[in-house]
């Protein structure tokens, strides 16, 4: 481990569902890989010791991926559990002791950001901040980073207050996926990509993140965000960034959270008329949901990124809860060929990334049609099978990530300001919302308002039936 590794990590929310969904199974993995042998010390409110902290790490891991017994034995080592309320200080003198010698540690917050400015004072207060300069502790911050543009400064503003810039780290665990990096990688790693891949050749893209499950349980949550908070402003504007970003003049992780940043400076600000908002029949039953609600369990909306690479070329995004099938595809639309061969007219050529539930790339092409007429005929050549069951889950990598030090994909200030900035028009009440029934593709309105030239692409469930779904023509 370098100099520039956290000699600890601070789990404030560490009983909740993130912790026992994501984060137990990523400290297991880290370790596996050599890349966790430091303290991690899980503070919470729950009236809980050690042995049951450490019961329910093990509990997470036989639900969600399985208990390595070697590493697991090693990370039951390393935990640590300080139970107590956060605005009391000696929960933080406690946090503080078991650190132990530990002096530059990452704090990693899953926890409502209205706890934020007390936490970031008593951390500080405890000595547990680390020394200012270089010496400084880290701050990981869960999302939702803030509710708006004015909550986003403000939370910006309490973390500042302790913690420089280059010492926070805004997750996005959108970025710390295989397949979304990987739209930069083949960009910018495939000579062939370049010359076609801007206005003059691509006629639109479409970004599709559909779920073919509720809010499970979590309508609380949901009531305060929908899902332009939830998933719109924050991962399928990532994967914007990647897709529409220029290729950046050095590897450095600042030269290259500049160039996405640059595409959100290039969106203006999104209009009503460019949204639809939807809720699927049976939200206002969910527990915690109010009857009334009008809060967007999906949304479509529509684009400009008035850059020189992309001016004209419109940008749609489309996310929902209870939709047919859970995937998250990018289908890029080609302007049609110019010419017709023996009178048959061509297809769009197309390509489409897909994100998840596996990596695939594939591309749209015309050939010559299998009855020997020159009528073309519509294959995609796909390369698939990209996952590899070795490689890390997005919370690992992010995790790991942030305690060396690497804040390549996290979220800067500017950019989270500017993401707001773009959606925060439409975020006011009274917005229309419509009801579209479960396991459809949200409500039939956006076919009018929100339309991509062509029609949208419906993902399908498994890559195998791609083809057949793909809208190209
Ligand atoms: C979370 C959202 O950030 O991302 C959830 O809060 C959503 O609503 C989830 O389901 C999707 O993440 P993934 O990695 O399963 O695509």
């Amino acid at each position: 481990m370098t100099n520039n590794q956290s000699d600890a990590l601070v789990f404030f929310g560490a009983t909740g569902d993130l912790a026992y969904k994501k984060i137990f199974p990523a400290l297991q993995a880290m370790i596996k890989r050599g890349r966790l042998n430091v303290p991690v010390v899980g503070v919470a409110k729950a009236g809980w010791n050690l042995d049951q902290f450490r019961a329910r790490a093990q509990d997470s891991l036989e639900k969600h991926g399985g208990v390595d017994r070697a590493a697991f034995e090693k990370l039951r080592g390393l935990l640590h559990y300080v139970d107590g309320d956060y605005k009391d200080p000696t929960t933080f003198q406690a946090v503080r002791k078991e650190l132990g010698n530990a002096r530059r540690p990452a704090h990693y917050l899953a926890i409502p950001p209205a706890l934020f400015e007390t936490v970031v004072q008593q951390i500080a207060t405890a000595g547990c901040a680390g020394e200012p300069g270089e010496g400084r502790a880290r701050m990981i911050v869960e999302k939702p980073f803030g509710h708006d543009l004015a909550s986003a400064r403000e939370l910006n503003r309490i973390l500042h207050s302790v913690f420089p810039e280059s010492c926070i780290f805004r997750i996005d665990h959108y970025l710390g996926k295989r397949p979304v990096n990987n739209v930069v990688v083949f960009r910018f790693s495939n000579a062939f990509m370049e010359p076609f891949w801007n206005r003059n050749y691509i006629e639109n893209v479409q970004i599709t993140m559909a779920e073919d499950f509720g809010v499970e349980g979590r309508g609380v949550f949901y009531e305060q965000n929908g899902a332009i908070r939830d998933v719109i402003q924050n991962h399928l504007f990532q994967i914007m960034c990647c897709l529409a970003m220029e290729p950046p003049v050095r590897n450095d992780s600042e030269t290259i959270r500049d160039e996405k940043a640059k595409v959100l400076k290039a969106i203006p600000e999104l209009e009503a008329k460019n949204l639809v908002r939807g809720q699927f029949r049976g939200y206002r039953q969910e527990k915690g949901v109010a009857p009334d609600s009008k809060v967007e369990t999906f949304a479509a909306l529509r684009l400009e990124i008035d850059s020189w690479r992309w001016k004209g070329v419109p940008f749609y995004i489309r996310a929902g809860k209870n939709l047919p099938v859970t995937c998250t595809e990018v289908f890029a639309r080609f302007r049609k060929p110019p010419t017709v061969i023996n009178g048959a007219a061509l297809s769009h050529n197309y390509m489409r990334f897909r994100i998840s539930p596996e990596m695939t790339i594939a591309v749209g092409a015309t050939v010559m049609g299998a009855d020997e007429t020159m009528k073309g005929e519509s294959v995609e050549i796909v390369a698939s099978h990209l996952s590899s069951p070795h490689e890390m889950e997005a919370y690992e990598r992010v995790l790991g990530d942030a305690m060396a030090g690497d804040a390549t994909h996290f979220a800067r200030q500017d950019y989270v300001e500017e993401a707001w900035r773009i959606v925060d028009p439409v975020l006011k009440p009274g917005m229309p919302v419509s009801q579209y029934e479960k396991g459809t593709w949200g409500p039939g309105d956006d076919e009018h308002k929100v339309q991509p030239p062509g029609g949208w692409h419906n993902p399908a469930a498994s890559d195998h039936d791609s083809n057949a779904a793909a809208h190209a023509g």
